[in-house]
């Protein structure tokens, strides 16, 4: 067996499962381990300098498992920590790695969803607050107008297992209310961040029939073709036996009963006690 080179992708729990089942559709062949830092999720709330510690350290995980690229298949470390691990941490740790994110294929290409040139983002208080979203759409679109809503509850309703309960409707109702209250015209809105596809049926009973609801998975998974075929160096790393291994910090019990809804199949997961991995500087 070819030595194992997998494709890492990495979530705070388990949002980033919706991100890996359409990459895995459309690049098969490849191994990959997803890693759902459970135990410190979610990450919404949480300050800059924790978001980039903490994913630091799961990146610095992910390469000593051998894996040369990284995907961080959340939005939150993606808006938080992303920029200051490819320009301060990689050129230090190995310059042939290489960790993307999901803001920006998604941003490349949300402002030809929208025809009157109007996008809603849906995401967590950190994803809103880095205003990630409003400067890269301007770079790409700049005469598409961007509104924002924070939605700090639901990654707790979806982590619960509640995304079709009356909670879920209570604050699935209120964020789509405001969000539309800041721009009426809207016609696209993004799911931007990885555990809402989970609450789709949910957001469309609230949201105008006439608004498209855009979630990231499949974006993310035809950039990442695209990327692998303009990257052959990268790409001609990377192990291709098939496999799938699932890493949970928290409880493996817990994570394989969940990760189905996410994942549309079963999964089997290993702890990983970040306690035990030193990082080296
Ligand atoms: N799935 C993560 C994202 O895309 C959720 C972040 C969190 O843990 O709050 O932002």
């Amino acid at each position: 067996m070819q030595h194992a080179q997998p494709i890492g992708v990495f979530d705070s729990g388990y949002g980033g499962l919706t991100v890996l089942k359409e990459i895995v559709e459309k690049l098969p062949a490849y191994d990959y381990i997803y890693m759902g830092d459970n135990a410190r999720a979610p990450y919404g709330n949480r300050s800059f300098e924790t978001v980039y510690h903490y994913t630091l350290q799961c990146v610095k995980w992910f390469f000593q498992q051998g894996c040369p690229l990284v995907i961080l298949a959340c939005n939150t470390a993606s808006a938080k920590a992303l920029r200051t691990i490819q320009q301060n941490d990689l050129p230090k740790i190995d310059p042939n790695k290489r960790v993307l994110g999901v803001i920006r294929p998604t941003t490349e290409i949300i402002g030809t969803f929208s025809e009157c040139k109007s996008v809603g983002i849906l995401a967590t208080n950190g994803t809103v607050q880095s205003q990630s979203y409003v400067i890269e759409i301007k770079k790409f679109f700049p005469g598409v107008n961007v509104s924002q809503e924070a939605c700090p509850m639901w990654v707790p309703l979806v982590e619960n297992n509640e995304q079709l309960g009356h909670g879920a409707d209570f604050f699935v109702k209120k964020n789509i209310r405001e969000l539309l209250a800041k721009d009426p015209m809207m016609d696209t809105v993004l799911l931007a961040c990885t555990h809402y596809p989970l609450l789709k049926k949910k957001i469309e009973e609230y949201m105008p029939v006439d608004v498209k609801i855009v979630s990231q998975g499949e974006i993310v998974a035809n950039s990442l073709v695209d990327y692998l075929k303009r990257h052959t160096e990268l790409e001609q790393q990377l192990s291709i036996n098939g496999g799938r291994l699932f890493y949970t910090t928290d409880s493996p019990a817990d994570f394989d009963k969940h990760a189905v809804a996410f994942f549309g199949r079963e999964v089997q997961s290993k702890h990983l006690d970040l306690e035990d991995f030193h990082t080296a500087p």
